[in-house]
Protein backbone atom coordinates (compact mmCIF):
# COMPACT_ATOMS: atom_id res chain seq x y z
CA UNK A 1 0.00 0.00 0.00
CA UNK A 2 1.92 2.57 -1.28
CA UNK A 3 -0.54 5.96 -0.50
CA UNK A 4 2.08 8.64 0.14
CA UNK A 5 5.08 8.22 -1.70
CA UNK A 6 8.16 10.90 -0.28
CA UNK A 7 10.45 12.19 -3.20
CA UNK A 8 12.32 15.29 -2.00
CA UNK A 9 13.20 16.29 1.84
CA UNK A 10 14.85 19.31 3.93
CA UNK A 11 14.32 19.66 7.32
CA UNK A 12 11.36 18.32 8.17
CA UNK A 13 9.21 19.39 4.74
CA UNK A 14 8.78 16.87 2.23
CA UNK A 15 7.78 17.07 -1.66
CA UNK A 16 5.88 13.51 -1.36
CA UNK A 17 2.35 12.53 -4.19
CA UNK A 18 -0.56 11.22 -2.02
CA UNK A 19 -2.66 8.64 -4.09
CA UNK A 20 -6.50 9.79 -3.62
CA UNK A 21 -9.45 8.10 -5.43
CA UNK A 22 -9.43 11.05 -7.73
CA UNK A 23 -6.09 11.23 -9.06
CA UNK A 24 -2.34 11.90 -7.31
CA UNK A 25 -2.05 15.08 -5.62
CA UNK A 26 1.58 16.37 -4.75
CA UNK A 27 2.16 18.07 -1.28
CA UNK A 28 2.97 20.34 0.31
CA UNK A 29 -0.44 22.25 -1.28
CA UNK A 30 -2.96 24.01 -0.53
CA UNK A 31 -6.90 23.12 -0.86
CA UNK A 32 -8.61 26.56 -1.30
CA UNK A 33 -11.91 26.31 1.05
CA UNK A 34 -15.11 26.09 -1.32
CA UNK A 35 -18.13 27.38 0.02
CA UNK A 36 -20.67 24.85 -1.24
CA UNK A 37 -23.70 27.43 -0.93
CA UNK A 38 -21.44 29.72 -2.91
CA UNK A 39 -20.79 27.33 -5.85
CA UNK A 40 -20.93 28.50 -9.44
CA UNK A 41 -17.91 27.67 -11.13
CA UNK A 42 -15.98 28.45 -8.00
CA UNK A 43 -14.49 24.88 -7.67
CA UNK A 44 -13.66 24.42 -11.16
CA UNK A 45 -11.22 27.60 -11.23
CA UNK A 46 -8.99 26.87 -8.63
CA UNK A 47 -6.93 24.82 -11.00
CA UNK A 48 -5.48 27.45 -12.93
CA UNK A 49 -3.85 28.62 -9.75
CA UNK A 50 -2.66 25.38 -9.15
CA UNK A 51 -5.23 24.15 -6.37
CA UNK A 52 -4.66 19.97 -6.77
CA UNK A 53 -7.42 19.26 -4.12
CA UNK A 54 -10.16 21.08 -2.52
CA UNK A 55 -11.63 20.98 0.74
CA UNK A 56 -15.46 21.82 1.85
CA UNK A 57 -17.47 21.10 4.71
CA UNK A 58 -19.76 18.43 5.00
CA UNK A 59 -21.65 19.76 7.84
CA UNK A 60 -22.82 22.76 5.96
CA UNK A 61 -24.10 20.41 2.98
CA UNK A 62 -25.80 17.81 5.45
CA UNK A 63 -27.58 20.57 7.26
CA UNK A 64 -29.04 22.16 4.13
CA UNK A 65 -31.89 19.87 2.48
CA UNK A 66 -31.56 20.97 -0.89
CA UNK A 67 -27.62 20.18 -1.12
CA UNK A 68 -27.45 17.54 1.05
CA UNK A 69 -30.28 15.71 -1.66
CA UNK A 70 -28.38 16.50 -4.55
CA UNK A 71 -24.50 15.61 -2.47
CA UNK A 72 -26.28 12.09 -2.07
CA UNK A 73 -27.79 11.58 -5.68
CA UNK A 74 -25.00 13.01 -7.35
CA UNK A 75 -21.68 12.71 -5.08
CA UNK A 76 -19.64 15.60 -3.96
CA UNK A 77 -17.47 16.05 -7.46
CA UNK A 78 -20.98 16.34 -9.15
CA UNK A 79 -22.22 19.27 -6.43
CA UNK A 80 -19.31 20.91 -6.50
CA UNK A 81 -18.88 20.62 -10.25
CA UNK A 82 -15.44 19.57 -10.33
CA UNK A 83 -13.16 15.90 -10.74
CA UNK A 84 -10.52 17.19 -8.25
CA UNK A 85 -9.67 15.60 -5.06
CA UNK A 86 -12.03 17.11 -2.40
CA UNK A 87 -11.39 16.66 1.63
CA UNK A 88 -14.46 17.04 3.52
CA UNK A 89 -14.22 18.51 7.23
CA UNK A 90 -16.55 17.32 9.41
CA UNK A 91 -18.45 20.73 11.34
CA UNK A 92 -16.01 20.54 14.02
CA UNK A 93 -14.94 24.24 13.07
CA UNK A 94 -18.59 25.12 13.59
CA UNK A 95 -18.85 22.94 16.88
CA UNK A 96 -16.43 25.23 18.08
CA UNK A 97 -16.93 28.48 16.84
CA UNK A 98 -21.29 28.51 17.40
CA UNK A 99 -21.47 25.34 19.32
CA UNK A 100 -25.08 24.44 17.70
CA UNK A 101 -23.87 21.01 15.56
CA UNK A 102 -26.63 18.87 15.70
CA UNK A 103 -24.84 15.85 13.68
CA UNK A 104 -23.07 12.46 15.51
CA UNK A 105 -19.47 11.58 14.65
CA UNK A 106 -21.17 8.14 13.12
CA UNK A 107 -23.51 10.27 11.00
CA UNK A 108 -21.25 13.09 9.31
CA UNK A 109 -18.57 10.21 8.58
CA UNK A 110 -21.25 7.73 7.10
CA UNK A 111 -22.48 11.27 4.90
CA UNK A 112 -19.05 11.68 3.73
CA UNK A 113 -18.46 8.48 2.77
CA UNK A 114 -22.20 8.24 1.20
CA UNK A 115 -20.96 11.34 -1.12
CA UNK A 116 -18.13 9.89 -2.20
CA UNK A 117 -15.26 12.25 -0.54
CA UNK A 118 -12.23 11.64 -0.71
CA UNK A 119 -10.53 12.23 2.67
CA UNK A 120 -13.08 12.17 5.57
CA UNK A 121 -12.72 14.17 9.01
CA UNK A 122 -14.42 12.38 11.93
CA UNK A 123 -16.14 15.36 14.01
CA UNK A 124 -13.10 15.99 16.57
CA UNK A 125 -13.54 18.42 19.47
CA UNK A 126 -10.76 21.72 19.42
CA UNK A 127 -9.92 22.91 22.16
CA UNK A 128 -8.58 26.31 22.31
CA UNK A 129 -5.33 27.24 23.21
CA UNK A 130 -4.63 27.99 26.85
CA UNK A 131 -7.96 26.02 27.37
CA UNK A 132 -7.92 24.75 31.82
CA UNK A 133 -6.22 20.99 31.69
CA UNK A 134 -9.26 18.91 32.92
CA UNK A 135 -10.96 20.61 29.81
CA UNK A 136 -8.07 20.07 27.08
CA UNK A 137 -8.54 16.30 28.51
CA UNK A 138 -11.23 15.40 28.56
CA UNK A 139 -11.79 16.92 24.82
CA UNK A 140 -9.21 15.04 24.14
CA UNK A 141 -10.33 11.53 25.16
CA UNK A 142 -13.77 12.50 23.50
CA UNK A 143 -11.78 12.86 19.85
CA UNK A 144 -9.98 9.99 20.70
CA UNK A 145 -13.35 7.70 20.58
CA UNK A 146 -14.39 9.59 17.79
CA UNK A 147 -11.14 8.76 15.79
CA UNK A 148 -11.36 4.84 16.89
CA UNK A 149 -15.47 5.06 15.64
CA UNK A 150 -14.31 6.59 12.88
CA UNK A 151 -11.86 3.63 11.75
CA UNK A 152 -14.30 1.47 11.99
CA UNK A 153 -16.98 3.43 10.12
CA UNK A 154 -14.98 4.52 6.84
CA UNK A 155 -13.97 1.78 4.28
CA UNK A 156 -13.05 2.74 0.86
CA UNK A 157 -11.95 6.52 1.62
CA UNK A 158 -8.97 8.23 3.28
CA UNK A 159 -9.19 8.84 6.53
CA UNK A 160 -7.76 11.93 8.62
CA UNK A 161 -6.78 11.36 12.02
CA UNK A 162 -7.02 14.67 14.31
CA UNK A 163 -4.60 16.24 16.61
CA UNK A 164 -5.92 17.80 18.90
CA UNK A 165 -4.50 18.69 23.29
CA UNK A 166 -4.50 22.79 23.28
CA UNK A 167 -1.20 24.29 24.23
CA UNK A 168 -0.39 21.69 26.40
CA UNK A 169 2.53 19.81 24.31
CA UNK A 170 2.64 16.35 26.32
CA UNK A 171 -1.25 16.26 25.59
CA UNK A 172 -0.18 17.52 21.32
CA UNK A 173 2.45 14.32 21.73
CA UNK A 174 0.05 11.71 23.54
CA UNK A 175 -2.95 12.76 21.48
CA UNK A 176 -0.50 12.18 18.78
CA UNK A 177 0.73 8.89 19.61
CA UNK A 178 -2.87 7.67 19.79
CA UNK A 179 -4.26 8.50 16.80
CA UNK A 180 -1.06 7.29 14.78
CA UNK A 181 -1.99 4.20 16.85
CA UNK A 182 -5.39 3.83 15.17
CA UNK A 183 -3.68 4.20 12.05
CA UNK A 184 -5.26 6.61 9.50
CA UNK A 185 -4.35 7.69 5.96
CA UNK A 186 -3.56 11.57 6.86
CA UNK A 187 -2.97 13.36 10.03
CA UNK A 188 -4.01 16.91 10.97
CA UNK A 189 -2.86 19.20 13.37
CA UNK A 190 -6.39 20.89 14.70
CA UNK A 191 -7.58 23.83 17.18
CA UNK A 192 -4.59 26.49 16.17
CA UNK A 193 -7.04 28.73 14.24
CA UNK A 194 -6.70 30.90 17.58
CA UNK A 195 -2.74 30.74 17.74
CA UNK A 196 -3.15 31.71 13.40
CA UNK A 197 -5.11 34.41 14.13
CA UNK A 198 -2.92 36.06 17.14
CA UNK A 199 0.28 35.60 15.12
CA UNK A 200 1.52 33.15 17.79
CA UNK A 201 3.95 31.92 15.51
CA UNK A 202 6.46 30.49 18.61
CA UNK A 203 3.79 28.38 20.59
CA UNK A 204 2.81 27.07 16.74
CA UNK A 205 5.79 25.75 16.09
CA UNK A 206 5.70 23.93 19.28
CA UNK A 207 2.75 22.49 18.51
CA UNK A 208 3.48 21.36 15.11
CA UNK A 209 6.76 19.41 16.37
CA UNK A 210 5.13 18.37 19.27
CA UNK A 211 2.78 16.43 17.03
CA UNK A 212 4.71 16.13 14.50
CA UNK A 213 7.37 13.84 15.94
CA UNK A 214 5.13 11.59 17.31
CA UNK A 215 3.11 10.67 13.58
CA UNK A 216 4.29 8.42 11.15
CA UNK A 217 6.36 9.96 8.61
CA UNK A 218 4.87 7.80 5.84
CA UNK A 219 1.78 10.00 5.81
CA UNK A 220 0.94 13.97 5.17
CA UNK A 221 0.22 16.01 7.76
CA UNK A 222 -2.50 18.80 7.71
CA UNK A 223 -2.33 22.18 9.30
CA UNK A 224 -5.78 22.95 9.89
CA UNK A 225 -6.94 26.48 9.55
CA UNK A 226 -3.47 27.85 7.84
CA UNK A 227 -4.13 29.93 4.94
CA UNK A 228 -2.37 32.71 4.75
CA UNK A 229 1.12 31.93 2.88
CA UNK A 230 3.05 33.70 5.32
CA UNK A 231 3.37 30.64 7.61
CA UNK A 232 4.18 27.89 4.86
CA UNK A 233 7.57 28.18 4.87
CA UNK A 234 7.97 27.60 8.35
CA UNK A 235 5.03 25.51 8.59
CA UNK A 236 6.29 22.83 5.86
CA UNK A 237 9.33 22.94 7.02
CA UNK A 238 8.35 21.35 10.86
CA UNK A 239 6.39 19.23 8.90
CA UNK A 240 3.37 20.25 7.25
CA UNK A 241 2.02 18.78 3.72
CA UNK A 242 -1.25 20.55 3.70
CA UNK A 243 -2.84 23.58 4.17
CA UNK A 244 -6.60 24.77 3.98
CA UNK A 245 -7.52 28.40 2.80
CA UNK A 246 -10.49 29.98 3.26
CA UNK A 247 -8.07 33.34 3.62
CA UNK A 248 -7.93 34.42 0.05
CA UNK A 249 -11.87 35.07 0.15
CA UNK A 250 -12.20 36.38 3.78
CA UNK A 251 -9.08 39.10 3.62
CA UNK A 252 -10.83 40.06 -0.01
CA UNK A 253 -13.93 40.60 1.83
CA UNK A 254 -12.31 42.69 4.81
CA UNK A 255 -10.50 44.33 1.70
CA UNK A 256 -7.06 42.82 2.40
CA UNK A 257 -4.62 42.28 -0.10
CA UNK A 258 -1.95 38.85 0.69
CA UNK A 259 1.47 39.41 -0.10
CA UNK A 260 3.95 36.22 0.88
CA UNK A 261 5.39 38.28 3.65
CA UNK A 262 1.89 40.07 5.26
CA UNK A 263 -0.79 41.50 4.48
CA UNK A 264 -1.90 45.51 3.49
CA UNK A 265 -5.21 47.41 3.24
CA UNK A 266 -5.95 47.15 -0.58
CA UNK A 267 -7.38 51.34 0.42
CA UNK A 268 -3.83 51.93 1.07
CA UNK A 269 -2.30 50.51 -2.26
CA UNK A 270 -0.97 53.30 -4.33
CA UNK A 271 1.17 50.20 -6.55
CA UNK A 272 0.19 46.67 -6.99
CA UNK A 273 3.29 45.19 -5.82
CA UNK A 274 2.93 41.55 -8.08
CA UNK A 275 2.95 40.30 -11.48
CA UNK A 276 0.25 37.95 -11.22
CA UNK A 277 -2.48 38.40 -13.85
CA UNK A 278 -4.72 40.06 -11.46
CA UNK A 279 -1.97 42.28 -10.74
CA UNK A 280 -0.96 42.62 -14.32
CA UNK A 281 -4.06 43.23 -15.94
CA UNK A 282 -6.00 45.81 -13.86
CA UNK A 283 -5.74 48.98 -12.51
CA UNK A 284 -4.79 49.73 -8.49
CA UNK A 285 -8.92 51.03 -8.77
CA UNK A 286 -10.11 48.17 -10.19
CA UNK A 287 -8.32 45.73 -7.76
CA UNK A 288 -9.62 48.23 -4.91
CA UNK A 289 -13.55 47.83 -6.17
CA UNK A 290 -13.67 44.30 -7.19
CA UNK A 291 -13.80 41.48 -4.56
CA UNK A 292 -13.34 39.00 -7.07
CA UNK A 293 -10.07 39.94 -8.40
CA UNK A 294 -8.76 40.70 -4.80
CA UNK A 295 -9.67 37.16 -3.89
CA UNK A 296 -8.01 35.98 -6.94
CA UNK A 297 -4.82 37.81 -6.84
CA UNK A 298 -5.07 36.63 -2.90
CA UNK A 299 -5.12 32.98 -4.82
CA UNK A 300 -2.13 34.06 -6.73
CA UNK A 301 -0.09 34.54 -4.12
CA UNK A 302 -1.35 31.93 -2.09
CA UNK A 303 0.38 29.05 -4.88
CA UNK A 304 2.88 31.31 -5.70
CA UNK A 305 4.27 30.90 -2.28
CA UNK A 306 3.76 27.13 -2.34
CA UNK A 307 5.97 26.79 -5.36
CA UNK A 308 8.51 28.71 -3.62
CA UNK A 309 8.48 26.20 -0.78
CA UNK A 310 8.93 23.26 -2.78
CA UNK A 311 11.52 24.40 -5.09
CA UNK A 312 13.37 25.54 -2.22
CA UNK A 313 12.84 21.60 -1.24
CA UNK A 314 14.00 20.43 -4.13
CA UNK A 315 17.44 23.09 -3.41
CA UNK A 316 17.65 22.15 -0.14
CA UNK A 317 17.38 25.92 1.35
CA UNK A 318 14.06 25.93 2.97
CA UNK A 319 16.26 27.52 5.91
CA UNK A 320 17.50 30.16 3.57
CA UNK A 321 13.65 30.38 2.79
CA UNK A 322 12.30 30.85 6.16
CA UNK A 323 15.10 33.21 7.16
CA UNK A 324 14.16 35.68 4.61
CA UNK A 325 10.45 35.51 4.85
CA UNK A 326 10.46 35.58 8.89
CA UNK A 327 12.18 38.74 9.06
CA UNK A 328 9.07 40.12 7.43
CA UNK A 329 7.56 40.28 10.68
CA UNK A 330 8.68 40.21 14.68
CA UNK A 331 6.29 37.44 15.49
CA UNK A 332 7.34 35.20 12.66
CA UNK A 333 10.93 35.59 14.04
CA UNK A 334 9.17 34.32 17.02
CA UNK A 335 8.33 31.32 15.41
CA UNK A 336 12.09 31.12 13.51
CA UNK A 337 13.63 31.07 16.83
CA UNK A 338 11.51 28.61 18.27
CA UNK A 339 11.98 26.48 15.36
CA UNK A 340 15.99 26.99 15.72
CA UNK A 341 15.61 25.46 19.28
CA UNK A 342 14.43 22.09 17.66
CA UNK A 343 17.60 21.84 15.79
CA UNK A 344 18.59 18.64 17.24
CA UNK A 345 15.64 16.60 16.12
CA UNK A 346 15.46 18.05 12.88
CA UNK A 347 18.86 17.30 12.15
CA UNK A 348 18.08 13.72 12.14
CA UNK A 349 14.85 14.19 9.60
CA UNK A 350 17.19 16.24 7.35
CA UNK A 351 19.34 15.13 4.45
CA UNK A 352 23.30 15.53 5.06
CA UNK A 353 24.09 16.87 2.09
CA UNK A 354 23.12 20.79 0.81
CA UNK A 355 23.66 23.24 -1.41
CA UNK A 356 26.75 25.93 -0.11
CA UNK A 357 25.54 27.19 3.20
CA UNK A 358 24.40 30.82 3.74
CA UNK A 359 24.57 32.47 6.73
CA UNK A 360 21.77 34.86 6.82
CA UNK A 361 21.81 36.29 10.65
CA UNK A 362 21.86 34.74 13.73
CA UNK A 363 19.64 31.59 13.27
CA UNK A 364 21.93 30.75 10.74
CA UNK A 365 24.15 29.62 13.53
CA UNK A 366 21.12 27.23 15.00
CA UNK A 367 20.92 25.24 11.87
CA UNK A 368 21.00 22.02 11.64
CA UNK A 369 24.14 21.39 9.32
CA UNK A 370 25.84 23.42 12.23
CA UNK A 371 24.37 21.25 15.63
CA UNK A 372 25.89 18.26 12.69
CA UNK A 373 28.84 19.46 12.24
CA UNK A 374 29.67 19.86 15.80
CA UNK A 375 28.47 16.72 16.80
CA UNK A 376 31.58 15.04 14.84
CA UNK A 377 34.48 16.67 15.85
CA UNK A 378 35.29 13.91 18.11
CA UNK A 379 36.63 12.79 14.36
CA UNK A 380 39.37 14.72 14.62
CA UNK A 381 41.90 13.07 16.82
CA UNK A 382 45.19 15.75 17.37
CA UNK A 383 48.60 15.03 18.48
CA UNK A 384 51.98 17.44 19.04
CA UNK A 385 51.38 20.99 17.98
CA UNK A 386 48.36 22.20 16.92
CA UNK A 387 47.35 25.69 15.23
CA UNK A 388 44.09 27.04 15.69
CA UNK A 389 43.52 30.62 14.27
CA UNK A 390 40.77 33.02 12.89
CA UNK A 391 42.44 34.11 10.29
CA UNK A 392 41.92 32.67 7.22
CA UNK A 393 44.73 34.43 5.86
CA UNK A 394 47.13 32.80 7.83
CA UNK A 395 47.94 30.17 5.47
CA UNK A 396 51.08 31.68 4.12
CA UNK A 397 51.89 32.45 7.76
CA UNK A 398 51.90 29.20 8.89
CA UNK A 399 54.59 27.18 6.42
CA UNK A 400 57.87 28.48 8.07
CA UNK A 401 56.29 27.66 11.82
CA UNK A 402 55.94 24.65 12.41
CA UNK A 403 52.91 22.95 13.20
CA UNK A 404 51.38 19.41 13.03
CA UNK A 405 47.65 20.67 12.89
CA UNK A 406 46.30 23.89 11.69
CA UNK A 407 42.63 24.44 11.89
CA UNK A 408 40.62 27.28 10.79
CA UNK A 409 37.82 29.01 12.32
CA UNK A 410 34.60 29.79 10.36
CA UNK A 411 31.61 31.07 12.79
CA UNK A 412 29.09 29.87 12.86
CA UNK A 413 30.79 25.92 12.42
CA UNK A 414 34.07 27.04 14.19
CA UNK A 415 37.31 25.02 14.04
CA UNK A 416 38.02 22.67 10.49
CA UNK A 417 41.53 21.89 9.10
CA UNK A 418 43.18 23.01 6.32
CA UNK A 419 42.50 20.25 4.09
CA UNK A 420 38.40 20.98 4.36
CA UNK A 421 39.06 24.47 3.50
CA UNK A 422 37.14 23.29 0.12
CA UNK A 423 34.80 20.72 1.27
CA UNK A 424 30.93 20.80 2.36
CA UNK A 425 29.48 22.48 4.75
CA UNK A 426 32.69 24.37 6.40
CA UNK A 427 34.35 24.83 3.63
CA UNK A 428 32.09 26.11 1.10
CA UNK A 429 29.96 28.46 3.71
CA UNK A 430 29.14 31.94 2.73
CA UNK A 431 29.63 34.16 5.29
CA UNK A 432 29.25 37.94 5.63
CA UNK A 433 32.67 39.64 6.40
CA UNK A 434 31.20 40.99 9.95
CA UNK A 435 29.23 38.39 11.62
CA UNK A 436 27.29 38.55 14.80
CA UNK A 437 28.05 37.41 18.48
CA UNK A 438 25.45 33.94 17.80
CA UNK A 439 27.86 32.43 14.99
CA UNK A 440 31.13 33.46 17.05
CA UNK A 441 29.45 32.25 20.25
CA UNK A 442 28.91 28.60 18.68
CA UNK A 443 32.22 28.46 16.69
CA UNK A 444 34.21 29.20 19.76
CA UNK A 445 31.80 27.03 21.49
CA UNK A 446 33.12 24.29 18.83
CA UNK A 447 36.61 25.01 18.85
CA UNK A 448 36.51 24.53 22.88
CA UNK A 449 35.02 21.30 22.45
CA UNK A 450 37.42 20.01 19.93
CA UNK A 451 40.20 21.11 22.42
CA UNK A 452 38.53 19.33 25.60
CA UNK A 453 37.79 16.52 23.28
CA UNK A 454 41.36 16.02 22.51
CA UNK A 455 43.03 17.37 26.02
CA UNK A 456 40.97 14.47 27.24
CA UNK A 457 42.41 11.88 25.13
CA UNK A 458 45.92 13.00 24.87
CA UNK A 459 48.08 15.22 27.24
CA UNK A 460 50.87 15.98 25.19
CA UNK A 461 48.73 18.02 22.30
CA UNK A 462 50.02 21.15 22.19
CA UNK A 463 46.95 23.83 21.43
CA UNK A 464 47.79 27.29 20.30
CA UNK A 465 44.69 29.42 19.76
CA UNK A 466 45.09 32.99 17.84
CA UNK A 467 42.58 35.34 16.98
CA UNK A 468 42.16 38.46 15.70
CA UNK A 469 41.25 41.53 17.70
CA UNK A 470 37.95 42.23 16.40
CA UNK A 471 37.33 38.94 18.31
CA UNK A 472 38.33 40.50 21.43
CA UNK A 473 35.86 41.14 23.75
CA UNK A 474 34.27 37.94 23.17
CA UNK A 475 34.19 35.85 26.36
CA UNK A 476 34.34 32.89 25.48
CA UNK A 477 38.12 33.68 24.51
CA UNK A 478 39.20 33.49 27.92
CA UNK A 479 37.99 29.92 28.75
CA UNK A 480 40.42 29.36 25.71
CA UNK A 481 43.68 29.66 28.01
CA UNK A 482 42.23 26.48 30.24
CA UNK A 483 43.62 24.62 26.71
CA UNK A 484 45.82 26.71 24.85
CA UNK A 485 47.87 29.12 24.51
CA UNK A 486 46.02 32.33 23.09
CA UNK A 487 47.62 34.80 21.26
CA UNK A 488 46.00 38.42 19.63
CA UNK A 489 47.07 39.54 16.37
CA UNK A 490 46.22 42.94 15.00
CA UNK A 491 44.36 43.17 12.14
CA UNK A 492 45.65 45.24 9.42
N1 LIG B 1 -10.81 23.68 10.96
C1 LIG B 1 -10.05 24.53 11.66
N2 LIG B 1 -9.66 23.96 12.83
C2 LIG B 1 -10.18 22.71 12.84
C3 LIG B 1 -10.11 21.63 13.79
O1 LIG B 1 -9.49 21.71 14.85
N3 LIG B 1 -10.77 20.48 13.45
C4 LIG B 1 -11.46 20.36 12.26
N4 LIG B 1 -12.08 19.21 12.00
N5 LIG B 1 -11.55 21.36 11.37
C5 LIG B 1 -10.91 22.52 11.66
ZN1 LIG C 1 -1.37 39.94 -7.73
Amino acid sequence: MLEFEIRHKDLMGRIGKLQTPHGTVETPTIMPVINPNLVSLKAADMKQYGAEMLITNAYIIYRKADLREEAIKKGIHSLLRCEMPIMTDSGSYQLYEYKDVEVSNSEILEFQQRIGSDICVPLDIPTPPYAKRERAENDLEMTLRRMQEARGIIQNNLLAGVVQGSTFLDLRAESAKRVAELGFDVYAIGGVVPLLASYTFDKLVDIIVASKRNLPLNAPVHLFGAGHPMIFPLAVAVGCDLFDSAAYALYAKGKRYITSDGTRKVEDLQYLPCACPVCSSYSVKEVQEDTDLLAAHNLWVTFEEMRIVKQSIVERNLWELCERRCRAYPALLNGLKQMAKYSALIEKYDPATKHPFFYLGESSAYRPEVLRYSNKLDRFTLSGNVLITTNLEEKELTEQEQFDHVFFVKPPFGPYPAELSESYPVGQAEIPIEVDNEARTVALQNVLKLLELNRNRNRNVKFVFRYNSSWEDHPLIEEMRKYAEVRVMESN
